[in-house]
């Protein structure tokens, strides 16, 4: 049975927070995070809201634009590095403020790449026919764990939410491959060190600002290179296509150069492709499934275009799927 996208939905924070704003903040300007990252403002989640908030707005557009309620849910998934806390999952939170009675309900971890491992995963349970409707979301609040005192990270990150209903479609739609990918021999190079088991919580992990993102910039940036191109060539091999085939490409928007090194690689133009992290940032797992909602309201995507969505982080991870809409 094929399955694919029933309806999609996404939410972001009202508060912008522009590349002026941080000018006062550190020793940077606009122009150097404009042509180093192609990002202009982001979103930032206001002191009341958090991870699970996100995605309970983004979750209830995606069902209404799916036509089925929250109790006809059967799971949610939400992939997340920021959860609400270490536990209860904030899928469980995301169900309890859904009122989606019947819906099992797991996080899920692969930083940028979540959305993706989550597409995957959810499409196996239904083609499975273990369930019929699955709910998955990237939601990430990644304000809460940067560091506005280093430049070198706090010009990235951005807030926010993007959700899909995924159940079964016609014949010939639908997802037709997924590539998942993991090397975690780079995992220290994107990572927070604090709170976990190995480095609980404790005054000299805060003193040694051990909570906060972590980030080896160049040797992600030289990552994230290679893996977007071939994370999706792979994935259109498994589908039985090629690059010539692709109608939209939606990327994982960390920094508009990995964008467009992905463009290169795959010979695509850039009307070919979603693009907003001029406009948010990097929002980790929720990058790509808000991009894909807002390819939606734009009306680029039209029934039989063949789509294919690419991410990487950290882990690192990445994780590419072609889609036939
Ligand atoms: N403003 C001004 N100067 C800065 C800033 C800033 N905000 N940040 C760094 N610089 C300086 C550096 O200190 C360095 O100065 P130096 O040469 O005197 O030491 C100089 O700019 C160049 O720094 P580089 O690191 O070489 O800059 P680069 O061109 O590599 O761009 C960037 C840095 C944008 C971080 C890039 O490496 C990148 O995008 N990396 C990938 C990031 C990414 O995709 N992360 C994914 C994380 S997602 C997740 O899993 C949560």
């Amino acid at each position: 049975m094929p399955v694919g996208i029933l309806g999609t939905g996404k939410y972001n924070p009202e508060r912008r927070l522009t590349n002026q704003e941080l000018e006062t903040m550190v020793d940077t300007n606009d122009e150097w995070i404009v042509t180093r990252t192609g990002i202009r403002e982001r979103r930032i989640a206001a002191a009341h809201e958090a991870t699970s908030d996100l995605a309970y707005e983004a979750s209830l557009k995606a069902l209404e634009a799916a036509g089925i309620t929250a109790d006809q849910l059967d799971l949610i998934i939400v992939a997340t590095i920021t959860p609400d806390m270490f536990f209860p999952s904030t899928a469980c939170i995301v169900q309890e403020k859904l009122g989606a009675k019947n819906a099992a309900a797991f996080d899920l971890s692969a930083a940028c790449s979540g959305f993706i491992y989550g597409l995957a995963n959810a499409s196996g349970f239904i083609a499975m026919g273990t369930y019929k409707y699955v709910l998955v979301v990237g939601a990430d609040t990644l304000s809460r764990i940067t560091d506005y005192t280093d430049r070198n990270t706090c010009v990235l990150f951005g807030d926010g939410a993007g959700a899909v209903v995924l159940g079964a479609v016609p014949e010939g739609r639908g997802f037709k491959s997924f590539k998942l990918g993991a090397d975690g021999a780079g995992g220290e190079l994107l990572c927070i060190r604090g709170g976990g088991s190995r480095l609980p919580s404790s005054a000299q992990t805060i003193e040694g600002k051990h909570h906060f993102l972590y980030m080896n910039g160049r040797d992600v940036f030289k990552f994230a290179v290679r893996v977007m191109g071939s994370a999706a060539e792979e994935a259109l091999a498994m589908a039985g296509m090629d690059k010539e085939n692709i109608d939209l490409l939606i990327p994982h928007q960390a920094n508009i150069r990995i964008i467009q090194s992905a463009l290169e690689r795959l010979s695509l133009s850039e009307d070919k492709c979603m693009i907003n992290v001029d406009r948010y940032g990097n929002m980790s797992a929720a990058s790509i499934p808000v991009a894909l909602a807002e390819a939606v309201e734009e009306g680029r995507l039209k029934e039989g275009d063949r789509l294919v969505m690419v991410g990487f982080g950290g882990g690192l991870t990445w994780g590419a799927s072609v889609l036939v809409w």
